[in-house]
């Protein structure tokens, strides 16, 4: 499919269908798809959590989600979360098949970039990536004949404590996969452009 075809088809779909299962290549696919996102300085914090178990799904759809069904009906579902230290973690590997100069000169100004932003910055780039992540993995599926759905109406603390989440990462929101079996309304709202789109200043 089409990049432009897939934004334009993409929409957030409510019901799966729960007997619909991915092949392994295409898992493989779709998630190796999501971390070809782009973040700053090719740091690449985004931390994917895979749910698998149907009674982990169970647990989170009844007692964080508000029972909505994509969380135990699509085919996949993955929880990104992002590491707010990976600046700080080996950044060489972020460049290590890079040029030896460039290999070399980089990851040494990663450090000091985030040290000088500080906490509040680290955390608005991880869910800038997350967010480009995601929609990376939506328009993947999209192109692979799927649909989906981003998903933030979840308890956050309650799934962050069930997925033991480090101290130094962050939570995102939850993108569904799978094959959808109910159209979505047509799009309910969209502003124009112009209400939206500014030249030069505000
Ligand atoms: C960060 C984020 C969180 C969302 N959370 C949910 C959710 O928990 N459940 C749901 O059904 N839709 C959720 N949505 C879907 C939005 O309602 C939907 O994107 C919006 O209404 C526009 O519709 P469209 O995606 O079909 O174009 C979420 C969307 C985003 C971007």
């Amino acid at each position: 499919m089409d990049t432009l075809e897939a934004i334009y088809a993409r929409r957030s779909i409510k019901k799966f269908d729960k007997n619909h299962t991915l092949t392994d290549a295409e898992e493989q696919t779709l998630l190796e798809a999501t971390i070809q996102a782009p973040t700053s300085f090719n740091i690449q914090h985004w931390r994917l959590v895979v749910f698998r178990d149907p009674a982990l799904r169970q647990c989170i759809r009844e007692e964080f989600a508000g029972g909505q069904s994509q969380v135990t009906d699509a085919s996949l579902l993955v929880l990104f979360t992002a590491d707010v230290k990976a600046w700080a973690k080996e950044p060489e590997r972020y460049w290590r098949d890079a040029p030896p100069d460039i290999a070399e000169l980089v990851p040494e100004a990663i450090g000091p970039f985030h040290e000088k932003r500080g906490d509040q910055f680290q955390r608005d780039e991880a869910h800038w990536s997350v967010g480009m992540a995601m929609q990376t993995l939506m328009l993947a599926a999209q192109s692979l004949g799927y649909q989906s759905c981003p998903m933030i109406g979840f308890n956050i603390e309650g799934v962050a404590k069930l997925i033991n989440l480090p101290a130094d990462h962050v939570m995102g929101p939850m993108v569904a996969v799978g094959k959808g079996i109910k159209d979505p309304w047509p799009k309910p709202g969209q502003l124009p452009l112009s209400e939206i789109a500014f030249e030069d200043s505000f």
